[in-house]
């Protein structure tokens, strides 16, 4: 197999060819398509019709399954996925679209919010690997932000300023800005706030990057006003349409993206019709900031 890729945006994003993902890789492969996240921070792959089975071994060679618990309210029982596929379809065990009203379900258009994967994890996620299984027959897309272009655009004197910053990063923040407060006690335990360097270094290109997400909250050692405002502002900075793909999505797309290096968002979309998509999830290898004291 002769992987080929490419570029989609002015900055990032690219399209691969020549991969059938259903199969077993050669290590060429494998670093081609590694080289070229490194690259492109985003990958699409057409017409991979991919099983769970085989969506999570094509996962593995990139590294370890992120243990997808503790990101959402879905309770066991309701799970309509295996273990090491996160869920982020509209859909309930039966898989029929969740009631407006489902908790479950406003819990989830948290995802229509700028974010990066796992943020509210001392050690986040590396890469999202989502899969279309069923696209939206209305809105629904998906759209990328490049966050090393996006720092890169900064003048010296805010790049100076947010060099050192720590942000702390939870559920509860990012469900918070649409209103949804409903959790219990066990839940709010879960979204405990970690904490996250605001500017990251990729380990390989050792390009910088702006690591914001919805999930913020607040900024170690500043009033949160203060950097709710900053935050805002550089998130909107962030995701003008120089730093924006597009994702429009065809059935059996597969699309990679580093978290490292990007934010992303769904937009809305018609729920009353089945939008399912699932999500394998690499862990990443170590947290960008010390944690509090417990
Ligand atoms: C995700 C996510 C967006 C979408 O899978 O992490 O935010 O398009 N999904 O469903
Ligand atoms: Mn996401």
């Amino acid at each position: 197999m002769t992987i080929s890729i490419s570029q989609l945006h002015p900055v990032f994003a690219g399209e691969v060819s020549g991969a059938d993902l259903t199969k077993p890789l050669s290590r060429e492969d494998v670093a081609a398509i590694e080289a070229g996240m490194d690259k492109y921070a985003v990958l699409v792959f057409h017409d991979q019709k991919l099983t769970d089975d085989q969506q999570m071994a094509f996962t593995r060679n990139l590294g370890e399954i992120e243990n997808a618990t503790g990101n959402n309210i879905t309770k066991p029982q309701e799970r309509r996925l295996p273990v090491g596929m996160n869920d982020v379809s509209n859909l309930d065990q039966n898989n029929k679209p969740l009631a407006r009203d489902d908790r479950r379900r406003m819990f989830n258009l948290g995802n229509q919010l700028w974010h990066s994967d796992s943020s509210f994890r001392a050690v986040p996620a590396k890469y999202s690997l989502l899969s279309a299984r069923t696209v939206a027959t209305r809105g629904g897309n998906t759209e990328f932000a490049d966050m090393r272009a996006a720092y890169d655009a900064l003048d010296d004197q805010t790049k100076a300023e947010i060099e050192d910053l720590i942000c702390e990063h939870s559920l509860l923040y990012s469900r918070g800005l649409l209103g949804f407060t409903d959790l219990t006690e066990e839940e709010r335990a879960m979204f405990k706030p970690v904490r996250q360097r605001f500017v990251r270094t990729h380990p390989v290109t050792k390009r910088k990057s702006l690591y914001l997400s919805s999930h913020i909250g607040t900024i170690v050692g500043q009033p949160m006003p203060e950097a709710r405002a900053l935050v805002r502002d550089l998130a909107e900075h962030a995701t003008q349409p120089q730093f924006v793909y597009v994702h429009k999505w065809r059935q059996y797309d597969l699309v990679i993206w580093d978290n490292r290096q990007t934010m992303h968002r769904v937009r809305r979309f018609d729920e009353t019709q089945p939008r399912d998509m699932r999500r394998t999830t690499v862990a990443g290898d170590a947290p960008t900031a010390e944690q509090a004291a417990a």
